[in-house]
């Protein structure tokens, strides 16, 4: 997979894209991810990207110039299966967004700053819009390096556990299990014994009851679309 993300502020992606999981994903040839310096292609002299919007109010407005020649500058070169625009006006990013991105082959992510994007770019170039939740962040940059490591995680090989992925929250619609390791005993409290005792029915069980116990304490509209879901 190859992932592009267009930005006016790359130095916002440095850190979450180069290191851990999403560098090693990278190093092992598994995904590629590119950053693209919206400056880069400013045809202004001081490379500027945005401009006052029409109609007046506050904040500055990412001009049409620097975004459309770079997504066409990389549209010529491959073709995408997705051009994403980070946004709070959007759906919010769900685990089954992940699942669904991490199938495609060529992604491209456009980050906003300031007040937004200039709409005429959202009409002629975007495919899909999406929300990290419902707040408002500075820009697109955190959103973007947010769902290139939700969806490159899921990449086969990038995980080395790979079962891990799997019994995540949310991947089978409920929040996990608590999970322990040694030592079983520590200033008192003990692991539950079921989880020693080697018993794959019981423990599997057991943690089925716990995510249930979890999901309908901390997140009952989860458990209320999962029970529905289980009834189709
Ligand atoms: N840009 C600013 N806030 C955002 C959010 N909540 N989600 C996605 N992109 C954003």
């Amino acid at each position: 997979m190859r992932i592009d993300i267009l930005t006016c502020v790359p130095a916002l992606l440095a850190g979450p894209l180069s290191a851990s999981i999403l560098g090693r994903a990278q190093a092992k040839g598994l995904a590629e991810l590119h950053v693209h310096n919206l400056h880069d292609y400013s045809p202004d002299k001081h490379r500027r990207v945005d401009d006052y919007p029409f109609g007046g109010g506050g904040g500055m407005v990412m001009t049409v110039g620097p975004l459309a020649a770079c997504i066409r500058k990389l549209q010529a070169e491959r073709t995408y299966d997705e051009i994403i625009f980070m946004t709070p006006d959007a759906p919010v990013f769900a685990q089954t967004d992940a699942n669904a991105l991490s199938l495609k082959q060529h992604l491209m992510i456009i980050c906003g700053h300031y007040k937004g994007i200039d709409e005429r770019i959202r009409e002629q170039f975007v495919t899909r819009e999406i929300s990290i939740g419902d707040y408002v962040l500075t820009g697109g940059e955190l959103p973007a390096a947010i769902v290139a490591d939700a969806v490159v995680r899921l990449l086969p090989g990038v995980l080395t556990d790979e079962v891990s992925a799997l019994t995540d929250s949310h991947m089978d619609g409920l929040l996990s299990a608590p999970v322990y390791t040694r030592p079983a005993e520590w200033e008192g409290h003990s692991v539950p014994d079921v989880l020693l005792s080697g018993h794959e029915a019981r423990i599997h069980a057991w943690r089925h009851e716990q995510q249930l116990a979890r999901t309908s304490e901390r997140r009952p509209d989860l458990l209320a679309k999962f029970k529905a879901d289980s009834q189709d």
